[in-house]
């Protein structure tokens, strides 16, 4: 009975939040004669007109005729010119996402977190700006680094645009290990990739999050990876993609001397955790029979198995998750698209089909030219101007450069990497028309 009444108060509260909402929204419109009268220097620098641009995209391979058809009908008086304004301002300023803002609760929010050491801090930055670029909901970043990093994160991260820097919160922390002897984690692998394990233990008020390695690219709205959670059923706690689609050439399957999930082992470079579930599971293990808590796990693990490791933190959860496989939900490989989906031959179907969602640029390929495609859609990324037009200055220019990358295995899949990325920018104009036009159209 009283758990009901406090639903249903909440229920009321949430209604009353979003009729606030919309009702500023009207009334922000009515106050201002807004589009037209923005400050000059927000006026587009190129002077085509934005349907131009926007139809130019149905004739990419996989553009449908989406945002064509909610265009506001020219014959409409009133709402075609609002639509056009609006539609000139979404082109405009692809990260002002203010129409659609609504304050959510702190546990709403979507919780990223990084570990970056060494020469990473560039990349990550990149990472970062791609999940901002692209997500509607807001976010926490968890960023992991060594002290001299601290600084220049802080520093960069407050430079970015104000329509930015609203999407998101970030929270710096030192490299701690909280069992075990910290430099022997810190030598696994590389400079505190060890730190992931820890995440549960450390981030003791977050429950769920999304890890991802510094090399990572967001193609989509995080939004749409962190819905995944949803999926897990009671067992599940944890998701990662397959490390090889085909394991009997994949490497992991070949070469490991220790056991594994499935038959070929899974990547821990995008991790989706529910961290209150691991927190309170008791996990099977080759060492007691009664199960262990996550914390208690590790380092015990870790020395059982240390002289048939090689990849150090995946090894561990690779090793967790072949005693503990109910627990894992095993996402397709378009959420985490490596260069072994492309470089031997296509291999990933999914990404042939949905293209892909996030991008996992490993073995150092954003920054030599061993993988041209992957490099592109970084640099792309990487010198998009934060408040241009992301068709006229991100899109269009990275079909140039794709163009450039035919001569490779990935570069002959142009549509594989693209997909997403359009179709992204398709919504987030979507969404903008539809709130933005939408309502004006009804009345
Ligand atoms: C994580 O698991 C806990 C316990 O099962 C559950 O209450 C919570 O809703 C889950 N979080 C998400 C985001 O699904
Ligand atoms: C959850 O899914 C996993 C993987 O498919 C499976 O092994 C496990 O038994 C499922 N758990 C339940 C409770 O159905």
């Amino acid at each position: 009975m009283k758990l009901r009444s406090k639903a249903a108060a909440l229920l009321l509260l949430a209604l009353a939040a979003l009729l606030l909402a919309l009702l500023s929204l009207r009334a922000s419109r009515a106050a201002t004669p807004a589009p037209l009268a923005r400050p000059a220097s927000a006026l587009p620098r190129r002077p085509a007109p934005a349907p131009a641009r926007l139809q130019g995209l149905g004739a990419l391979p996989g553009a449908g005729q989406g945002p064509r058809r909610r265009l506001p009908p020219r014959s409409r008086p009133r709402a075609g010119r609002r639509g056009a304004a609006s539609l000139k301002k979404l082109v405009r300023r692809p990260g002002d996402s203010r129409s659609f803002q609504v304050v959510l609760p702190h546990e709403l929010w979507i919780h990223l977190a990084v570990v970056a050491c060494g020469n990473r801090l560039e990349e990550t930055l990149v990472m970062l700006k791609s999940a901002v670029l692209f997500s509607h909901r807001k976010m926490q970043f968890h960023i992991f680094t060594e002290e001299s990093l601290k600084p220049e994160f802080d520093k960069q991260l407050r430079q970015w645009p104000d329509s930015y820097t609203k999407k998101f919160e970030h929270r710096i922390y030192p490299i701690t290990f909280s069992v075990g002897n910290p430099q022997e984690w810190k030598k696994l692998f590389k400079p505190c990739a060890a730190q992931r394990l820890f995440l549960p233990v450390i981030l003791k008020d977050v429950d769920s999050l999304l890890y991802v390695d510094t090399d990572v690219l967001f193609l989509r709205p995080v939004d749409d990876i962190w819905k995944l959670l949803r999926q897990f059923n009671s067992t599940q706690l944890a998701a990662m993609a397959p490390e090889h689609e085909i394991p009997k050439i994949g490497w992991y399957s070949r070469f490991a001397r220790h056991p594994f999930y499935g038959s070929a082992g899974v990547n821990s470079g995008v991790m989706l955790m529910n961290l209150t579930r691991i927190r309170s599971t008791q996990f099977k293990n080759s060492m007691i029979p009664t199960g262990l808590a996550w914390e208690d796990m590790l380092y015990p693990l870790y020395q059982k198995y240390k002289n048939a490791i090689t990849w150090g933190d995946q090894d561990l959860l690779n090793i967790i998750f072949y005693f503990n496989p109910e627990c894992l939900y095993v996402f397709p490989c378009q959420w985490n698209y490596r260069p072994d989906h492309c470089m031997y031959g296509s291999n990933c179907r999914e990404a042939e089909q949905e293209g892909v969602s996030v991008l996992h640029g490993n073995r150092g390929v954003y920054h030599d030219e061993k993988q041209p495609t992957f490099k592109a859609l970084y640099e792309a990324i990487r010198d998009f101007p934060f408040q241009d037009n992301l068709f006229q200055s991100m899109y269009y220019p990275l079909q140039l450069k794709f163009l450039e990358t035919v001569h490779t295995l990935c570069g002959r899949i142009p549509q594989v990497f693209l997909k997403q990325v359009e179709k992204t920018m398709k919504r987030a104009y979507e969404k903008h028309v539809i709130i933005r036009v939408g309502p004006n159209q009804m009345h």
